[in-house]
């Protein structure tokens, strides 16, 4: 399994299910609702691959500017875990939701930015094809576990 092939895949469902909360309408709570708890557990069981098993295999890789980026990305996932801290004590109806949404979705896309532009291209070009087949294999099977965890 290629673990950068999955990465990508999530990030792409990610952007679909902010894409459906903005053509959400106004009123529609509900589906409001349902649509950020459906973004909070992909980027919770993403953000747990990533921070388990693929970051610190990039960290292991001695290139500076590659740990760097690392650190970056962990400061990153922080400030989600934060804001989704946040939008969980909430309700749709209340008058910040929105914009805490849109900030939200603001910082997941730099960091979808950076991860794709930056991060993936670096940890392709260091590993070896072998391994990066073992950290995708890892990541499919962790990532089963954990969605059946939340169902
Ligand atoms: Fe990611
Ligand atoms: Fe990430």
């Amino acid at each position: 399994m290629d673990p950068i092939a999955l990465l990508k895949k999530d990030h792409r469902e990610v952007e679909g299910l902010f894409k459906e909360y903005e053509d959400a309408g106004d009123n529609a709570f509900a589906r409001k609702q349902g649509l950020f708890e459906q973004i909070r557990s992909a980027l919770q069981v993403h953000m747990d691959l990533e921070e388990t098993i693929f970051y610190p295999a990039v960290k292991k890789i001695r290139d500076a500017e590659i740990k760097d980026e690392v650190r970056e990305a962990d400061e990153e996932h922080h400030l989600v875990k934060l804001i989704l801290g946040e939008l969980s004590k909430m309700k749709p109806q209340d008058e910040q939701f929105d914009a805490k949404m849109t900030v939200l979705q603001e910082n997941i896309e730099h960091h979808v930015e950076e991860e794709e532009d930056e991060l993936l291209p670096d940890a392709k070009k260091s590993l070896s094809s072998e391994r990066l087949e073992e950290l995708g294999n890892k990541m499919e099977q962790r990532k089963a576990s954990l969605e059946v965890g939340k169902n």
